[in-house]
């Protein structure tokens, strides 16, 4: 059987990793990514660490007439990890229509697509940020969905429901991965995050700060009612993530998956706040972080984290990377990207 897997989003920086787990489990990863976030450069760090050249296709796949070209290439392809998305909370809610046109519209080339070329399965990054606010942690699956707080929450919701809906009409599964918080790099300091947007998330907010690219950092709210009066987050390694879509894939070619659709929580199940975290970067780098208590950021939810029985329970998956390393790899990382071509 082929061991072809379609990865939209394959330079990005789950999917690049992702590309690095399937390659060392016998998979056959095709990536396909526009580059809106991404540098194609980054195949190269993975072959250098796979020793595998990636096919590559710099597609948009909202343009469905281009993206049918892969599957004419190969028309063996058995699973699409899907993350291709736009995914700046912000930004969404400024420019909604970019968010719904490029998230739904893509999802829903690739569903049709899949289901032509008899595709067998489909894994789909879905995020924590489905559950909304003011739910009690750790939260698990069953959990009802508030509406999203944002257009880009949204679009997250709206593709469980497409997929949910659609996959019973066809002979193709799917997984819905919900992402807690996605940090650190990998381990060998040549791949990581390195988005052409600007980074606005925790950890490469730190990094940068402290190799001097930013001044200082906000810590956004010390006055909610936690134990340190910061937020609380689930931090999950990228590489732990990664693997977690290896495993969704093999649970479904493997059919081992009962229902159309399945969805996991992906975190450490464990909470920490932004103090907690800074002070994990100040262990591990043995530097002072420049930072000032500032007001709380609009829409940020006092506290979330997951319960992740089901992933270790169903899919075998377990984190191997606690915060120290996620803090330690994210911070090599950032001293090594400025001499890498990314
Ligand atoms: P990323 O921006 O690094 O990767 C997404 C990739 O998709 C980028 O390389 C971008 O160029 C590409 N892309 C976007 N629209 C495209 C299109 N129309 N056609 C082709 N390529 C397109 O983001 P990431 O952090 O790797 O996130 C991957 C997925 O995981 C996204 O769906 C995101 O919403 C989801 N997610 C991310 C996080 C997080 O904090 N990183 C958390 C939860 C869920
Ligand atoms: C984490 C904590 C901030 C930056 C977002 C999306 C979510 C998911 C993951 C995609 C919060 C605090 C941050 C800074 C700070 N993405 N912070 N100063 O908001 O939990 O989740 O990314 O699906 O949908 O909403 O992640 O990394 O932005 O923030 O104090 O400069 O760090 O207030 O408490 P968030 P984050």
């Amino acid at each position: 059987m082929s061991k072809k897997v379609l990865v939209t989003g394959g330079t990005g920086y789950i999917g690049s990793h992702t590309i690095i787990d399937l390659w060392e489990n016998g998979f056959e990863p095709i990536s396909v990514d526009n580059g809106c976030n991404s540098d194609v450069s980054v195949l190269q760090q993975v072959e250098i660490l796979t020793g595998k050249k990636t096919i590559h296709y710099n597609i948009d796949l909202c343009n469905k007439t281009e993206s049918e070209k892969i599957f004419i290439d190969h028309a063996d392809i058995q699973g699409i990890i899907h993350f291709a998305a736009l995914k700046a909370v912000g930004e969404s809610t400024e420019i909604p229509l970019v968010y719904y046109q490029n998230n739904l519209i893509s999802l829903m080339n690739m569903l049709e697509l899949a289901s032509t070329y008899k595709v067998k399965a489909f894994i789909f990054s879905s995020s924590c940020t489905v559950y909304g606010e003011g739910q009690k942690s750790p939260i698990n699956e069953e959990a009802d969905l508030i509406p999203a707080s944002s257009p880009y929450g949204s679009t997250k919701q709206f593709s469980e429901q497409i997929i949910k809906d659609f996959c019973p009409t066809t002979d193709m599964k799917a997984v819905l991965l919900r992402y807690f918080n996605p940090a650190g790099a990998h381990p060998s300091g040549l791949l990581g995050e390195s988005p052409k947007n600007i980074a606005l998330n925790l950890v490469p907010v730190i990094t940068e700060t402290a190799i001097g690219k930013r001044k200082v950092m906000t810590v956004f709210g010390n006055d909610y009612d936690t134990r340190d009066g910061t937020c609380i987050r689930d931090y999950i390694h990228v590489c732990d993530l990664a693997h977690a879509h290896t495993l969704s894939l093999e649970y479904i070619l493997e059919q081992r998956q009962p229902d159309p659709v399945d969805v996991f929580n992906l975190g450490i199940g464990e909470g920490l706040t932004v103090l907690e975290i800074i002070k994990a970067f100040e262990k591990v780098s043995g530097q002072k972080l420049n930072y000032i208590l500032g007001d709380r950021r609009p829409g940020d939810i006092k506290a979330i984290f997951a319960d992740n029985t089901k992933a270790k329970e169903v899919l075998s998956w377990k984190p191997n990377y606690l915060v120290d390393e996620i803090m330690k790899t994210a911070w090599i990382w950032e001293q090594n990207r400025s001499q890498l071509p990314l």
